[in-house]
């Protein structure tokens, strides 16, 4: 079973519980965003969710409360950013912006942070691209190119580099759920179904699964994304990267954003993408009664949904951990719903 919460209720309950452990109000409206964003495009995993993990890393001080990112090395199209060890939206935020207004001035601008946090779904930042009809494309882990089309429709691609992010296996975890088969594997390199073994010692596979089925593809484009974040910004890389909701030392991650001025290449490039996504949304589909998707296509439609049903459905479960984190550091819960719709 889901309920259904207000998107805005949601949005001032993380701000509520980022200002009870001594957030800054713009750092806590930043990070509430995001978190918000990934459950309205229907990433569950990196919405609410994760909300407790970003509570403890500015409860315990482990990640800054106060300062702004600062640029530390600059041209006209490219800028090396220290985080300051801010919260990962505070950083993103700050990092597109830069990449944005260069792009408007020499038709490119290459952005890479040091001193970052985990910033949430990829995609929130890229999607800042479209409003100034720009393509922008992102890593940290997850690779996100975001490319505007005509009339507001766009090409979002916003993945993770492994099979699935780690963020769903959580979520599978806390409903008490199985995983499909080929998401994870337990801590002797097996894959496995169980949550709890793939979060103790375990881990994820890379997009493609096994070494038959081209799963050193998806290891090779984890690398590269490392080659743009962690090598060009100088911040912690590969196995050197802080164990996941480790509180031991900061996290000093290294994020890459891009913004690239489509005006600056050939005429006609709007036009050109709201084609392409429609010779692809109208292949015929493998099963009749199923439709051919684009990159961004099924996060339109978690969004639509939210839209129709007023809200934003959570499952319960999130909600009750959620609520119990809140009380912990004496925050009004969650508005307790009074609709519950089924999972489908
Ligand atoms: N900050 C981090 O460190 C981090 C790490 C990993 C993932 N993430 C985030 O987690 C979220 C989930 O990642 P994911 O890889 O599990 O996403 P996913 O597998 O659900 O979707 C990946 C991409 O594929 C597209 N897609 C999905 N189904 C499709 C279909 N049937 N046809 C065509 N396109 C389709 C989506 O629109 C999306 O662009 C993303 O927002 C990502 O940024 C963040």
């Amino acid at each position: 079973m889901r309920c259904l919460i207000a998107q805005a209720e949601v949005l001032a309950f993380i701000e509520r519980c980022m200002l009870a452990v001594g957030s800054k109000p713009s750092h806590a409206k930043s990070l509430a965003e995001v978190l918000v964003e990934g459950d309205r495009r229907g990433h569950y995993s990196h919405g609410l969710n994760r909300m407790d993990v970003y509570v403890k890393d500015v409860q315990t001080g482990i990640c800054a409360k106060e300062g702004e990112p600062v640029v530390e090395k600059e041209t006209v199209a490219t800028a090396l950013v220290n985080g300051s060890n801010l919260l990962g939206p505070v950083v993103g935020n700050f990092c597109m912006d830069l990449a944005i207004k260069k792009a408007l001035n020499v038709g490119i601008g290459w952005v890479v942070a040091h001193g970052s946090n985990h910033y949430g779904i990829a995609g929130y930042y890229s999607m800042q691209a479209l409003r100034e009809n720009m393509i922008r494309t992102l890593g940290t882990n997850p690779i996100s190119v975001a490319a505007p089309a005509q009339d507001g429709d766009s090409f979002v691609l916003d993945m993770a580099t492994s099979a699935v992010a780690l963020g769903k296996i959580e979520l599978y975890d806390r409903r008490g759920d199985i995983i499909p088969e080929g998401w994870g594997c337990d801590a002797q390199g097996k894959l496995s179904t169980d949550p709890g073994k793939v979060l103790d010692g375990g881990g994820l596979v890379p997009i493609g699964g096994g070494e038959v089925t081209g799963g050193y593809k998806g290891f090779g484009l984890g690398m590269m994304v490392e080659v743009f974040c962690g090598m060009l910004a100088g911040s912690q890389y590969s196995r050197y990267i802080r164990t996941w909701k480790g509180t031991d030392r900061v996290a000093d991650l290294g994020q890459c954003f891009v913004a690239i001025n489509p005006a600056n290449f050939a005429p006609g490039f709007n036009s050109r993408l709201s084609d392409m996504l429609s010779l692809h949304r109208t292949l015929e589909p493998a099963k009749p009664d199923m439709e051919v998707f684009t990159p961004g296509d099924p996060e339109r439609i978690h969004i639509s949904r939210c839209e129709e049903l007023g809200g934003i459905p959570y499952h319960i479960n999130v909600v009750k951990f959620m609520n119990d984190c809140a009380k912990k550091i004496r925050v009004e819960p969650l508005l307790p719903c009074d609709r519950l719709i089924s999972d489908s």
